[in-house]
């Protein structure tokens, strides 16, 4: 061990008092927390405001004393918003660095705040307040997303696709059916959001340390300052819960999911081979030796991204799991995981968002590729079930025949026509030729929900309707219902 590595630091002004010696340089180095904790600057200050006040009303602090210290509180955030502010590493986390720069502006009565109060319950505290910020910007994404799936849905809705089972070619779909698929992921989504806020909107402040406290606190009154619907009811689980981050990572690593299930269908899309769609040029990327590539770079990264987002639901649950109640410092490694994933989440959002917003679609590519594959055969077997009163069991086997006869001569079933279906099984007798094109196949799939262009127009108009009913503040859930 080097010398600078054990080498003495002056003791902790904030916690030295037990100590003869400083930290060495390794203890600060694994316990500074303020490179990343310092994005939770504002909502310290909130709460510590709030905390002083409810102190005040408590005749625990002197009204005096309450003013100097929120208008010392004020000054620092009007330093942070300017930059200001300088954070020391040397002091740990954020809290210890505000406490320290409130003591500098207003002298001793700066150590008045931490009464009846923790550290424990502050940074609890502070996190919810975060995440909730957090789950607020990412429904607004959501919902400004969802928005721009359903108007391209509506453009689309009656534009045939292939649709894929195990990605080979099924049954005819529209382009809008498909994009509104991931507008139902989307609500579900924001419906898992709401539900994670719905949970972590009790406060814990009042917790203290784990045991509660023996002064006159009020911690509903901080509650109600700071927005909560409620407060803890057990001093223990407070602060020792991640839960609220759990659920909201739990809920991003879904939404990820989602994006990267989209983002790899875009990259196939924008394929030659595929040539379903082309991604906007702001958003393709070229190559630096091929001088013809337009590479879907921002899909790709959206696909690889969503790893992250699970990796910080994987490491926070990996921390949590072994660890005793209350308290332990290996919770402050919840922070870099949560702020990374609410990062990635919000960046992947918007990409996805531009991305779906200015993708030009190529109906004629696409048509063309729904009839690849005998995607209409399902419909000639419920022709043959509805004018020919065919079992289904037995129509299936009559068409698996007819497609085995034309793969046989090197043919399929686009292309071939009534007079030669009816000609290899007289069965086929009568049959319409509108049977054979897709546009009929998917015209005909009016069952709820199905992709027929009459009801994808109305379904876009419905999740317009369910994605502006949707909105937390009035717990109206996605089927409009009051929750
Ligand atoms: N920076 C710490 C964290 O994020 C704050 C709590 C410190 N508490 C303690 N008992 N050392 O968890």
């Amino acid at each position: 061990m080097s010398e600078e590595d054990v080498r003495a630091r002056s003791v902790n002004p904030l916690w030295g008092g037990r100590f003869a010696e400083g930290a060495s340089t390794l203890l600060e180095a694994i316990n500074d927390s303020v490179r990343f904790d310092h994005r939770l600057a504002t909502q310290d200050i909130d709460g510590s405001i709030a905390h002083a006040r409810m102190l005040a009303e408590q005749g625990v602090l002197s009204a005096d004393d309450a003013t100097a210290i929120t208008a010392g509180l004020d000054r620092i955030s009007e330093e942070i918003a300017s930059g200001e502010f300088v954070f020391d590493p040397r002091l740990e986390d954020v809290h210890m660095n505000i406490e320290s720069r409130l003591h500098e502006l207003i002298g001793p009565v700066a150590g008045k705040l931490h009464t009846g109060r923790s550290r424990n319950d502050q940074v609890a505290l502070d996190n919810k307040m975060w995440v909730r910020d957090a789950i607020d910007r990412l429904d607004v994404l959501l919902r400004e997303t969802i928005d721009i799936f359903a108007a391209r849905a509506e453009q689309h809705h009656a534009d045939v696709m292939p649709g894929f089972t195990h990605l080979q070619c099924a049954q005819p779909v529209t382009i809008g059916h498909h994009l509104l698929a991931y507008c139902e992921m989307f609500l579900r989504d924001r419906d898992r959001l709401r539900s994670a806020r719905r949970r972590l909107n009790e406060s814990p402040l009042g917790a203290a340390a784990l045991a509660g406290t023996t002064y006159p606190i009020n911690p509903s009154a901080v509650a109600t300052a700071l927005g909560f619907d409620t407060v803890f009811r057990n001093s223990l689980d407070a602060v020792s819960d991640r839960d609220y981050l759990l659920d909201y990572l739990a809920a991003g690593a879904t939404l990820a999911i989602h994006l990267s299930r989209l983002a790899e269908e875009i990259v196939l899309w924008a394929t030659p081979q595929f040539g379903f769609a082309s991604i906007a040029e702001n958003l393709s990327a070229g190559s630096s030796i091929m001088p013809q590539k337009r590479n879907p770079d921002a899909a790709e990264l959206v696909r690889a991204k969503s790893g992250r987002v699970v990796g910080s639901l994987v490491t926070l649950l990996t921390v949590l799991k072994g660890l005793p109640l209350a308290y332990s410092r290996d919770l402050q490694e919840d922070k870099e995981a949560l702020f990374d994933a609410a990062d990635t989440l919000e960046l992947c959002l918007r990409t996805t968002a531009a991305m779906v917003e200015g993708m030009e679609f190529r109906p004629e590519k696409t048509r063309q590729d729904a009839a690849l594959g005998g995607t209409v055969a399902t419909d000639l077997a419920d022709w043959l079930v509805q004018t020919k009163n065919l079992p289904f069991r037995e129509a299936h086997h009559v068409v698996g025949a007819i497609v085995k006869h034309l793969e046989a001569q090197g043919e399929e079933l686009n292309g071939t026509t009534p007079a030669e279906l009816a000609s290899a099984d007289e069965r086929f007798a009568g049959l319409p030729a509108a049977t054979l094109t897709v546009e009929n196949a998917v015209a005909r799939r009016t069952s709820a929900g199905g992709t027929a262009p009459t009801r994808v127009f109305e379904a876009a108009k419905a999740v317009r309707t369910l994605n502006e009913q949707f909105a937390h503040h009035n717990d109206i859930g996605p089927g409009g219902k009051e929750l």
